[in-house]
């Protein structure tokens, strides 16, 4: 590919009028924006034909683009060019409707048109009093979020003239951003010091006693006995072998769809193991809580209104782009009453007055972006029924799916599909064939649907054994996708197996 010259020397894109430089000229934001969208619209249309990964070596930007920065300025044009021939090149295209890989990563135009906006308020909303519209919209988008998911109101924000609630959510970038700032402020809630003046983070990684420290976080082995879910007997044996051995359990997270094989913990039972010893539950519902919008899948979360917190991504199935992961408390103030960051300069009547939300005592950062805008507006722009409709559309393929794989006995579904994403994998056949060759077999077969550029799926280990996991969740997935990469997979493991055949006969 040749390159273009984004730099060219001795050129102003601006003209140095009166005013001087303009970066935020409204004549420019609408130029630029315009051809923006036209961009976005026009991959949206092509992505289908796209390579589904990129044919890219690592450190492949770096012969594309010019390794220092530009002295000059470029009209914006250019750099359009630049992002075309060089950036999509670059792209895994997670939004293609080939893509079946990891977990969904959906989107919509009312959520894309939300980071538009946002970007442009590029609002900070630390406390209420710096971006009151801001924290007010975060708290009502949770507050409807909750009602779909029919969460207790008592984790709902039912702050200002609503009265004062004991519950509250934040929207936070990922949920691992969750896991990094709960369980440490929990921890220091149940040692109930008084830390002001600290941020969490600190009392993540060096002011608590060494029995709470964070690396002390015992992961339970699951087995197919359990589909792969949290037995609570053992968790019950684990806790109370901690507790006798001096330590405090603290915090206890379960998950409803795993990462790797979409299992639910049950969460009832595993609350009810919590209370024995006063430790915090939170449910990881990352993925499969959006399904829970939808009354069929609602069972999942039965025993919610026992646990602490539950944090879930609309950026994966809720057809918001990323970053958007809702987190929800049920007892605020158990968190924050020994552990709130007031500075000086953040002091102000709103704040103290109690009837108001401050987001920075949500989260490990004190900057927040205006998070809850694009989740309204998802949801204002589709409406439950849309929603729903978005859910079960994706669940009825993912079944269609998985009845061919279960019809054809060269298959074996690993782990039950509980929602729209499923684990198969070539079983051992022949005889001669070894769990080890069926492995081999597996990995020949996601590397060569990978290498077609028709599709991409990834993998897991479930059991010790290699499977293929098959998510179902672009946007723009039809059922005609689905049939395609069923011929592809068909096919592409005949094709293994017929090798194999003549490999065993020479
Ligand atoms: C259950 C679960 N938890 C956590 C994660 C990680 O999410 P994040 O990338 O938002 O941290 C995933 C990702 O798939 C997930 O499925």
């Amino acid at each position: 590919m040749g390159r273009l010259d984004t730099n060219p020397t001795a050129f102003s894109a601006f003209d140095d009028d009166a005013y001087g430089f303009q970066p935020l000229n409204p004549d420019d934001v609408r130029s630029y924006l315009h051809k923006v969208v036209d961009f976005i619209s026009d991959y949206y249309k092509s992505i289908e034909s796209l390579p589904m990964l990129p044919d890219v070596m690592p450190g492949y930007l770096r012969n594309e683009l010019r390794s220092v920065p530009p002295t000059s300025s470029t009209p914006f044009d250019v750099t359009m060019k630049v992002l075309t021939a060089s950036v999509v090149l670059g792209m895994t295209h997670w939004a293609s409707p080939n893509c079946f890989a990891f977990f969904p990563s959906t989107n919509s135009a009312a959520a894309i048109a939300d980071d538009l906006i946002t970007a442009a308020m590029n609002s900070v909303g630390f406390t209420w009093l710096a971006a009151p519209v801001a924290t007010e919209m975060e708290v009502l988008a949770l507050d409807w979020l909750a009602q779909l998911l029919r969460l207790s109101s008592s984790f709902m924000n039912r702050t200002g003239a609503a009265g004062h609630g004991t519950g509250s959510g934040v929207i936070l970038g990922t949920t691992r951003e969750a896991m990094l700032w709960l369980p440490g402020r929990v921890r220091a809630a149940t040692l109930g010091r008084v830390c002001r003046g600290l941020d969490p983070l600190h009392l993540l990684q060096g002011m608590l006693p060494h029995r709470l420290r964070p690396c002390q976080h015992p992961r339970l082995p699951t087995g197919p006995e359990t589909n792969y879910a949290l037995d609570p007997v053992r968790l019950v044996e684990v806790m109370q072998a901690d507790a006798d051995a001096g330590l405090v359990p603290t915090y206890v997270c379960a998950t409803v769809g795993t990462t790797l094989s979409n299992t639910v913990d049950p969460i009832g039972s595993i609350a009810d193991v919590a209370a024995m010893f006063n430790a915090w539950v939170h449910i990881d519902a990352a993925y499969a809580d959006s399904a829970c919008i939808y009354p069929e899948f609602r069972h999942h979360l039965d025993g919610v209104e026992r646990i602490d917190s539950i944090s879930m991504s609309p950026h994966k199935w809720l057809l918001t782009c990323l970053d958007c992961t809702c987190l929800w408390v049920r007892d605020t103030h158990r968190l924050n009453d020994s552990l709130e960051t007031n500075p000086e300069y953040l002091k102000n009547n709103a704040s103290e007055s109690g009837n108001v939300t401050d987001l920075k005592d949500m989260q490990v950062g004190g900057g927040h972006r205006f998070r809850g805008l694009k989740l309204w507006m998802v949801m204002r722009t589709y409406g439950t029924a849309k929603l729903q409709e978005h859910i079960r559309s994706d669940v009825a393929m993912a079944k269609m799916f998985e009845d061919s794989v279960r019809f054809d006995d060269r298959f074996e579904v690993v782990v039950p599909r509980n929602f729209a994403l499923m684990c198969f994998k070539i079983k051992p056949h022949g005889g001669s064939m070894t769990k080890e060759d069926a492995d081999e077999a597996n990995r020949e077969l996601m590397e060569r649907l990978n290498r077609t550029g028709k599709a991409y799926l990834a993998h897991t280990v479930v059991g010790d054994r290699f499977v293929l996991q098959f998510a179902m969740g672009s946007s723009l997935q039809e059922e005609r996708h689905v049939q395609s990469v069923l011929e592809l997979i068909n096919k592409t493991t005949t094709e293994i197996m017929e090798e194999q055949i003549v490999a065993v006969v020479e």
